[in-house]
């Protein structure tokens, strides 16, 4: 089972890299399962400017769109990281969704986000839009919001994870519930 963890952020001093080795830490004790990080800076692409994917399915314009691609491909299920810009999630998200499509199919979601509202906004934007790739959107979320943010933000060691053991369990209900879609659908894309 391989569980990608998308880390959606990609400017200088981002915070995402944080929860990003938080979260690849905790998915250690799943057995029988990777959480494999896929950070958008090692996949710079170029602005959306080809075909629509949704009628042209993995036929890619470029490498690097195919090199994302593919990546995303091979996932059973994935968790988005997502910060709150101006109330909605990154752009380089966006850019990176749009030029792909059936990649996600039939493939469940879930969300991690910090900000003032632990990135609700941005999560309920994120979830309209993986229904759009055919993706199942769950329920369960991680909201990282100003008592954790802050304090983790600002600490010296950006791989102490203690900071964020009050959304341990949030975490844990996240990721529980994400396997058990992710061992469905996998079965049922199998079967079909
Ligand atoms: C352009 C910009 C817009 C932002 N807008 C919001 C916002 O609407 N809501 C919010 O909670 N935080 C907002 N913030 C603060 C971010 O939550 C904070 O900077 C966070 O660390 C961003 O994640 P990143 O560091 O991984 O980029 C904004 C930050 C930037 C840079």
């Amino acid at each position: 089972m391989l569980i990608q963890v998308i880390n959606g952020t990609t400017r200088e001093g981002r915070f995402s890299e944080r929860i990003a080795h938080w979260v690849l830490e905790f998915g250690r004790q799943y057995e029988g399962v990777e959480f494999e990080l896929v950070d958008l800076r090692d996949h710079p692409l170029p602005f959306f400017d080809g075909a629509a994917p949704m009628w042209t399915p993995r036929q890619y314009a470029d490498e690097a769109v195919a090199r994302f691609g593919r990546t995303v491909d091979r996932a059973d299920g994935f968790i988005f990281l997502t910060a709150e810009y101006n109330h909605g999630y990154s752009a380089v998200l966006k850019n990176a969704l749009d030029w792909t499509y059936a990649e996600w199919h039939r493939k469940p979601a879930s969300f991690v986000g910090w900000g003032g509202v632990g990135g609700a906004r941005a999560i309920e934007q994120l979830r309209q839009v993986t229904v759009e790739f055919e993706m199942a959107p769950l329920r369960h979320a991680v909201h990282i919001a100003p008592e954790i943010y802050l304090p983790a933000r600002d600490q010296a060691d950006p791989t102490d994870t203690a900071v964020f053991a009050p959304a341990e369990p949030f975490l844990k209900l996240l990721a529980d519930d994400l396997l058990w879609w992710a061992g469905a659908l996998r079965a049922a894309r199998t079967a079909s």
